[in-house]
């Protein structure tokens, strides 16, 4: 039997969101998979902003999007996603954040609640009606854990009225990775 696959569902959440021609933003670009994948689905009048605090994460997403000549529609920032609001007031219909550390790479280079919080919070500022911003979270590590207890309490929280936030998450396997849908009516 099949089990829920969480990366298409994430991409389903996504797709229902995102307009041609529109303005997303990957906060956590890493090697630019899901930069790519934004890329396409905003079309070549769209617009992607990506970032990453790694040297490594930038010039790696640049490879993979030059090589899908995708590069022209996205812009690639070496800062850390909580001073978004310096690169974009445009409003948004989509953003991505894959939080944690890239795999195979350096683990002290991990999100973090603080700059996390910030982040989400400028996200949702820049989110237009009927936009989207999916955060995943991984628990398998112990600031993960922290970082998906807050954003469950600061997401709780938002008014109703203007958003509704959802979590997908697999109750029975603690330590696998879970995402929250916070959609803007
Ligand atoms: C799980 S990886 C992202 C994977 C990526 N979405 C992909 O498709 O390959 C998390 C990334 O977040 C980055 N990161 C950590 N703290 C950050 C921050 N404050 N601002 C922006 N990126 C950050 C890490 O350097 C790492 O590359």
């Amino acid at each position: 039997m099949a089990s829920i696959d969480l990366l298409s569902m994430h991409k389903l959440f996504l797709s229902n969101h995102i307009k041609p021609g529109g303005t997303v933003i990957d906060f956590t670009m890493g090697n630019g998979h899901d930069t790519a994948w934004l890329a396409e689905a905003v079309g070549e009048n769209g617009h992607v902003y990506a970032f990453d605090i790694q040297p490594d994460a930038v010039a790696h997403t640049r490879r993979r999007l030059e090589n899908a000549d995708l590069i022209d529609r996205c812009t690639l920032i070496l800062d850390s996603h909580e001073n978004v609001c310096k690169y974009v007031s445009a409003p948004i219909c989509a953003g991505v954040f894959n939080l944690g550390y890239l795999p195979g790479g350096d683990r002290t280079k991990t999100t973090q609640r603080a700059s996390t919080a910030a982040a989400v919070n400028a996200a949702l500022s820049l989110l237009e009606a009927d936009g989207i911003i999916l955060v995943a979270v991984y628990p398998g590590h112990t600031e993960g854990t922290l970082e998906g207890k807050m954003l469950d309490e600061m997401l709780s929280g938002l008014d109703r009225r203007i958003f509704s936030v959802s979590k997908l998450r697999i109750i029975n396997s603690p330590t696998s990775p879970f995402f929250f849908a916070i959609e803007k009516h």
